[in-house]
């Protein structure tokens, strides 16, 4: 049990749940509701304290439920609003939290807000998004350049003015300047909190607001051919503007305004001086501003030990870290790095100080599908086809089991390609496999979870004078218990030597037979990672 100074969301380890390709109830081959709560049982086993469900409310799936239609309802695809009430209670029941995705940022252009907003100039809700007459040439704006490909401005024919979008032309910018819109965004948040949820995890908040004066955008020096044309420019006057973090602060008033210890995630892709941002003044913002910054980092020992070390030095005081390692947006680890480094991964993830997200799918391993022309789903690989971007291998159904459709549907063909690897590796298989990923992972978050030293307690880098390991203790201040991490990213052997007597091993990524104390040193085998126990005062 961690410290009881300490939240659920802080000592806790969230799973996210891409909704589609998680359990199919109803057999049309996409995920659903009804499908997660028979599915939530597996979830406590594995030990995971907290569900974050992508979202599922009403949209035409122009980008898979990011293109919300109604903020206050559940699509069709995914079940009914009782259905979304059932999966709460029984969450709860469980002892889960159930976090939802709040996309703040834009709507669907079928939204009703937008088709009145689109009807004419005069409407009372022109103002809900973010409209501009062309340049003198007729064309857009400015260079403002959508995340998706093309020009973030889509000229509405009709009432002759162009409209803003940070992604697709189907996804309107919601214009928060306007008093009405923060309001009715946040009537949002409480429809949800007063149906029970725990939190929010917040749908691309760097992007909440843009320059009032409409600014061209610098270009980039560094973009090179085969990058995304996105990052043609630099957007000095499309993201992290200072207005966010005011309406980040409106958010966290409503959800403080709940009993319970509500969450409130930012989802932000900024350099972490810029995150930090995002915790706000004396912590007024988000509880849990995402970290993504292992994402970007070479997989090498000393290039994640200073960016511990930055991050760490960076945090507000107070403010609560936190780490992910892959989501539905980013390539499935054991693709970047190999099956066997992805175990190493495993134990960094849940041994770091902070909340740990585990994307569905990577406690069994899965890889990145790729996904023949013809199946492709994904808007972004649409528009912007063969430089890798599209996000469809990491959003395959998830493999349960060795049946017909992995045990994610009885449809003849889920919405994406099941992998092919999936009579093999699924969670049936990895449940009877003592040393499987699975396995691990649960290892991982028992010992994470019987450990406040883990969950709770204090870090501090290491140096073990070998190469390619990288080795940090965690303590728990009012204990004193200490545990070393000592994770060998190469694949070769290294020596750990100059343990105290009364070292000893807790856990091996191999999840072989390890136990025992150390005499003076050890030797770690290639892609191995170990917790180890440290005698008292050592
Ligand atoms: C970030 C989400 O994670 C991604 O899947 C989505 O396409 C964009 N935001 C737009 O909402």
């Amino acid at each position: 049990m961690a410290g009881k100074n300490f939240a659920w969301w802080q000592s806790g380890v969230i799973y996210q749940i891409y909704p589609r390709s998680f359990q199919d109830s109803n057999g049309d081959g996409v995920g659903d509701l009804p499908g997660i709560l028979t599915r939530l049982d597996y979830l406590v086993a594995l030990g995971v304290d907290a569900i974050w469900i992508s979202p599922v409310m009403p949209s035409p799936m122009a980008d898979f439920g990011y293109d919300v239609a109604d903020y206050t309802g559940i699509d069709p695809v995914f079940g009914t609003l009782a259905d979304f009430d059932r999966l709460v209670a029984a969450a709860h029941e469980r002892g889960l939290y159930v976090i939802l995705d709040y996309v703040p940022n834009h709507s669907s252009d079928r939204h009703p807000w937008f088709l009145e907003s689109r009807a004419s100039r005069s409407n009372p809700k022109r103002d809900w998004y973010i409209w501009c007459d062309p340049a003198p040439d007729g064309g857009p704006p400015n260079n403002w350049l959508s995340e998706f490909g093309g020009p973030a401005w889509t000229l509405d024919a009709v009432t002759g003015q162009y409209w803003y979008h940070a992604y697709l032309p189907e996804q309107p910018d919601l214009n928060w300047r306007n008093p009405q819109v923060r309001d009715a965004m946040l009537a949002v948040l409480r429809f949800w909190l007063d149906r029970g949820v725990d939190g929010f995890r917040v749908d691309a908040i760097h992007h909440l607001f843009e320059d009032g004066r409409l600014r061209d955008n610098p270009p980039n020096p560094d973009w090179k051919p085969g990058m995304s044309p996105a990052r043609r420019v630099i957007r000095a006057h499309t993201m992290d503007q200072p207005e966010v973090q005011e309406a980040v602060a409106a958010m966290r008033r409503v959800a403080d305004a709940y009993p319970g210890k509500r969450l409130l995630i930012g989802e932000a892709y900024l350099p972490i001086d810029r995150l930090m941002a995002y915790y706000g003044p004396g912590l007024s913002g988000f509880q849990l501003p995402f970290n993504f910054h292992l994402l970007s980092t070479p997989w090498e020992a000393g290039a994640i030990a200073a960016l511990v070390a930055r991050y760490e030095a960076a945090l507000p005081p107070g403010a609560w870290p936190n780490w992910v390692l892959g989501n539905h947006d980013r390539s499935r680890l054991a693709s970047r790095l190999g099956p066997a480094q992805a175990r190493v991964a495993a134990m960094l993830l849940m041994t770091l100080r902070g909340t740990p997200t585990i994307y569905q799918g990577e406690e069994i391993g899965m890889t990145d599908v790729p996904i023949p022309p013809g199946r492709v789903q994904d808007p972004w690989e649409r528009r912007v086809p063969g430089l890798g971007l599209g996000r469809d291998p990491v959003r395959t159904p998830m493999q349960w089991e060795a049946g017909a459709g992995a045990g994610f549907t009885t449809a003849a063909e889920p919405w994406l390609p099941l992998a092919e690897d999936w009579t093999s590796l699924n969670v049936a298989a990895q449940e009877r496999d003592a040393s499987s990923m699975l396995s691990l992972y649960r290892a991982l978050l028992t010992l994470r979870r019987a450990e406040p030293a883990l969950s709770a307690g204090a870090y501090g880098s290491v140096v073990v004078g070998a190469p390619d390991v990288l080795a940090y203790d965690r303590w728990d201040e009012a204990t004193g218990r200490r545990l070393r991490i000592a994770l060998n990213l190469g694949d070769g052997p290294q020596m750990l030597a100059g343990f105290a007597p009364g070292a000893r091993v807790l856990l091996s990524s191999h999840l072989d037979e390890r136990s025992g104390p150390i005499q003076g040193a050890m030797r770690l085998r290639p892609a191995e990672g170990v917790v180890l126990e440290l005698p008292a005062g050592a």
